[in-house]
């Protein structure tokens, strides 16, 4: 089978390369599924030029998702038969509940999804939703599933009359968008480009603030807020945008810890959530049944993934490129 493969210990975009691989056959509980898209995330480029903060010790197919149909499966599999559609977890596997120490998740440490073919066990899969593409289906298992564990599952659940304040227009932010719009909460977005708040308004959102016109845009969501600042924060930041995000967060918000696009080190003072009774809620992405139950959601609120641009397979480097790049909104997938 085709696969791309990255080195151990890379360091940049180019090191990805296309390589050949024997195609797998199930165990008695396993399933091969034919891949007909991946779909990229901060996480994968991250991972491709050794910023990541784990790295890479073994030659590693990298992307955790994808979306395909099953050729092949194990005597004992009970959950599909061949010719289903499914979308791998990203952590093989998380069933639900608290999360088991020995799960894995797809493009580090196990192999993941930017390859024709890959064997997992029955578990590790939930069915597709038959109204998207593959390249749509690619792509919820990491951002959308975070952006729903961010707004529905920890911490206080995102409700109507609620405000949402998503930071920047990437995966998870657009995907909490158009779930926290679902469940009747308005939405304020940041960014980097007029353009781009222009896109998300007419997705829905109440307003925007660009963040480089107004880097204290805290103040800007405070005066859209009148004063009140917003029940939930989609902290894609991390320790770059906290502090401005405990300074926006109203009385008895949650801040879903999610990212490190504003930089990994640093100190912030978290005295501003002690007398709001704010809360810092950390997110790691997310069970199965938080995925069935977001794919769910979708469907009966007839929501389509954000999906900016489809690359063909031969040309993955260049969706690598363009997720470096910063210039899309949403997601980026690789039909394969
Ligand atoms: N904890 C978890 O479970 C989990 C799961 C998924 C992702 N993450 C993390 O969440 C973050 C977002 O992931 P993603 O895949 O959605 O990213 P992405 O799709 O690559 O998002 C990129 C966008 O983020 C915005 N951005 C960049 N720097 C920013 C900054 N300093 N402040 C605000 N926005 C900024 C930009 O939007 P504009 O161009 O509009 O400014 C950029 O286009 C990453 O740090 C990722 O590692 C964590």
């Amino acid at each position: 089978m085709n696969a791309y493969e990255i080195p151990p210990n890379p360091t940049k975009l180019d090191d990805l390369r296309l390589v050949e691989r024997p195609n797998p056959t199930p165990g008695p509980y396993q399933v091969v599924v034919r891949l007909r898209a991946a779909a990229l995330n901060y996480r994968d480029h991250a991972i491709l030029t050794g910023k990541y903060h784990t790295g890479v010790d073994h030659p590693a197919i990298p992307c955790s998702d994808g979306a395909g149909e099953i050729v092949a499966i194990g005597a004992n599999v009970a959950r599909f038969k061949v010719g289903d559609r499914v979308i791998p977890t990203f952590f093989q596997v998380w069933i639900d509940g608290i999360p088991p120490k020995n799960r894995g998740a797809l493009g580090l440490p196990l192999d993941g999804t930017l390859t024709e073919y890959i064997c997992l066990h029955e578990d590790g899969l939930v069915a597709m939703p038959p109204s998207l593409s593959f390249e749509e289906a690619a792509t919820l298992p990491c951002a959308a599933l975070t952006a729903w564990s961010a707004l529905m599952t920890l911490g206080t659940r995102v409700k109507p009359g609620d405000t949402v304040l998503v930071l920047g227009t990437g995966g998870v932010s657009m995907f909490a968008l158009q779930f926290a719009n679902a469940a009747g909460a308005r939405v304020i977005v940041t960014s980097s480009s007029d353009e781009k708040i222009q896109r998300a308004r007419k997705m829905g959102a109440f307003a925007g603030v660009n963040y480089k016109t107004y880097p204290d845009w805290q103040k800007e969501i405070l005066t859209l807020t009148r004063g009140r600042g917003v029940d939930c924060v989609i902290e894609t930041g991390g320790i770059g945008t906290l502090a401005r995000s405990f300074e926006c967060v109203g009385w008895e918000g949650k801040i879903a810890l999610i990212g490190v696009l504003a930089g990994r080190e640093g100190s912030v003072n978290p005295h501003d959530l002690m007398f709001k009774r704010a809360s810092l809620q950390g997110i790691g992405v997310g069970s199965r049944t938080g995925l069935e139950q977001l794919i769910q959601a979708l469907e009966i609120n007839q929501l389509r993934p954000l999906v900016d641009k489809v690359f063909p397979f031969d040309q993955a480097l260049d969706a690598f490129r363009l997720q470096a790049s910063g210039n899309f909104m949403g997601k980026i997938a690789i039909t394969i």
